[in-house]
């Protein structure tokens, strides 16, 4: 295989890559032994009495990509809020793996846990080039200093090369983000979730 097949493979965006998958976690916090990684059971929310979710149930497998569709109101936004904890739910339960209960948890600490939301408008640092953003997402130390003036690493810029290739924007790295076409933002702010080693230990 050529060095150019060997690149057009490895760009696929039907892929899914080891170093992009989250670490394996063998402590027990994001069990998912028995399948699924998400479980919404009988979830109802209501909003001033008109009940926007009614019972939802929802398992998700690990590595399963489901898509959720359904009219305007249908409840999408709702049930997504609820996930990410933005909404509380009137009753039911959510679980992450078969321990983390994400309705005893805030909204960053979802996050943190590794639950990342990518919303409809992308928001990209339109100022900073393509690889300064995913550089921006890779920082795990977010206070100012080591964030502005720490070295990347080895591994770190071989993860920032890897998903530059994956989100297809190799040659627009040195590019500002606010150029880029719409779909190519969508494409970066996937790469700047993806890039970000989540911890599954729900502290
Ligand atoms: N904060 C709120 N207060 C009152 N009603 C709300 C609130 N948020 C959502 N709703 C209502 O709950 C229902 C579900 O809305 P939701 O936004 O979840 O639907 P959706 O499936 O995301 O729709 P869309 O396809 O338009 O994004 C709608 O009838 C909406 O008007
Ligand atoms: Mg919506």
């Amino acid at each position: 295989m050529s060095f150019l097949e060997k690149t057009r493979t490895f760009a696929r965006r039907d892929k899914v890559y080891d170093f992009l998958m989250p670490e394996p976690v063998f402590d027990d916090n994001l069990d998912t032994r028995h399948g699924p990684i998400l479980y919404l059971e009988d979830i109802s929310v209501s909003f001033d009495g008109f009940k926007a979710l009614n019972n939802l149930n929802l398992y998700i497998n690990d590595g399963e990509m489901r898509c959720i569709i359904g009219a305007n109101g249908a409840g999408k936004t709702t049930m997504m809020d609820v996930i990410t904890g933005k909404t509380r739910p009137d009753s039911g339960s959510v679980f992450f793996g078969q321990r983390i209960d994400l309705l005893r948890m805030d909204e960053p600490a979802i996050a943190r846990a590794g639950i990342g939301r990518k919303f409809q408008k992308p928001t990209v640092f339109e100022t900073l080039s393509v690889y300064a953003n995913l550089e921006l997402a890779l920082r795990t130390d977010k206070r100012v200093w080591p964030t502005l003036f720490a070295q990347l690493s080895g591994p770190q810029k071989e993860a920032i090369d890897e998903t530059l290739l994956m989100i297809g924007l190799m040659e627009q790295r040195h590019r500002l983000a606010g150029e880029l076409s719409h779909g190519q933002k969508q494409w970066l702010e996937i790469g700047m979730l993806l890039i970000q080693q989540p911890d599954a230990s729900g502290n």
